[in-house]
């Protein structure tokens, strides 16, 4: 039997990251995410958080050393900390290095304290602007204010708060500066993402939006040293240190540099499906191997098999002036 035997895809990397969406729901509409009207999942296709638990400690005995929990929004699943606080138990055995969560911030004022109780360390919260109406413009529903309450509380509670932005061309490239300095104000990390052709934008938009990572770091080259870092966080970030900041500021380049080679994660869907690639269709089901027996044995083998049939990589490609790889899933559907 290969009962434990850690997790390697076809390509001998490794799998020690679980993304795992909670719900698919969202108190925001990011335009890049979701489209406007979207129709959500029957709470009856969900993973109850028992499944969900069962699900998450099989990846861990297989290995699995860093767990994000994405959406949607993760905090607006109810009962939400009943599944962090059971999740601690693995921090607490070592078999887990790290719990935590990709959030939009509207919920952290209550769940700031409480995730940090359970052994949360560091959260990554999605702010791409710092102005007002073009918040709400982006996240259709967000306010600002109520997000900047919830980075408060998160630092309050002693959370290490990265901040994630979606670099935006005509929309957020202006304030590169005010973004890059405040998160330096408030000793917080910054990570630049580069916009992914996902959901059902038109292409002409995308491109239009596109803004290359490697354009964003000369500018930033205009006005601070930036050192490459050799450290990593578990994720497909890249590092560098501003010399006069003294900030750490992450790419995240799926188009300008593909980061697939060393990628080490997997996702799953809150309705169990398994997702080995974030830019591919593939994907298998484990609801149904976690629902056909109580024995976990069905469901190890479930994911060795999905784990099998990981791609090499995405077909993300805007270089030929037309968007190629094109997703029509959402983004939410995988937590990103
Ligand atoms: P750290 O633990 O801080 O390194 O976080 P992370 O970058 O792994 O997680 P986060 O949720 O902040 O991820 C930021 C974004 O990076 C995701 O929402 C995706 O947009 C993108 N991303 C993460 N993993 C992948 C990947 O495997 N492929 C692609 N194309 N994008 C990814
Ligand atoms: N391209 C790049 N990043 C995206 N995110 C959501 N949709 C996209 C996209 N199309 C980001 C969010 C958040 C993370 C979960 O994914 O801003 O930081
Ligand atoms: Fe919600 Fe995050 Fe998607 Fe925005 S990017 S709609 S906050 S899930």
């Amino acid at each position: 039997m290969t009962q434990n035997a850690p997790l390697i895809d076809p390509f001998a990397r490794a799998i020690r990251y679980l993304r795992v969406s909670v719900t698919d729901r969202c108190d925001f509409r990011c335009v890049y995410c979701m489209s406007e009207n979207m129709t959500f999942l029957p709470k009856k296709e969900l993973l109850t958080l028992e499944e969900l638990d069962r699900l998450c400690s099989a990846f861990v005995r297989l290995g699995v050393e860093k767990l994000r929990i994405t959406g949607g929004e993760p905090l607006v699943r109810r009962d939400i900390m009943t599944f962090f606080n059971a999740m601690s138990r693995h921090l607490a055995s070592g078999a887990l290095k790290e719990l935590t969560l990709t959030s939009n911030g509207s919920q952290l004022e209550k769940f700031a304290q409480p995730l940090a109780d359970a052994g949360v360390r560091r959260i990554n919260i999605s702010l791409d602007t710092l102005n007002d109406e073009k918040f709400a413009k982006i996240t259709r529903w967000g306010r600002l204010p109520q997000v900047l309450r919830g980075i408060d509380a998160a630092q309050k509670a002693g959370l290490r708060v990265k901040i994630n932005a979606v670099a935006l061309k005509g929309f957020n490239d202006v304030e590169l500066f005010d973004l890059t300095e405040w998160c330096a104000s408030r000793d917080m990390d910054l990570t630049f993402i580069e916009v992914m052709p996902m959901g059902d934008i038109g292409n002409e938009d995308r491109l239009d939006q596109y803004w290359s990572l490697k354009d964003l770091r000369a500018q930033l080259e205009q006005r601070f040293t930036l050192t490459d870092l050799a450290e990593r966080s578990g994720g497909p970030a890249r590092y560098v240190r501003l010399e006069e900041t003294g900030q750490k500021i992450g790419f995240i380049t799926p188009l300008s540099h593909n980061f697939c080679e060393s990628c080490n994660r997997v996702r799953i869907t809150c309705t169990g499906e398994i997702y080995t690639c974030l830019g591919q269709e593939g994907h298998s089901d484990l609801r149904g191997p976690l629902r056909a027996s109580p024995d976990d044995a069905p469901l190890e083998d479930a994911i060795r098999a999905a784990i099998a049939l990981k791609p090499r990589g995405h077909d993300f490609d805007y270089s030929r002036q037309t968007v190629e790889g094109q997703m029509t899933r959402h983004m939410s559907h995988t937590g990103g």
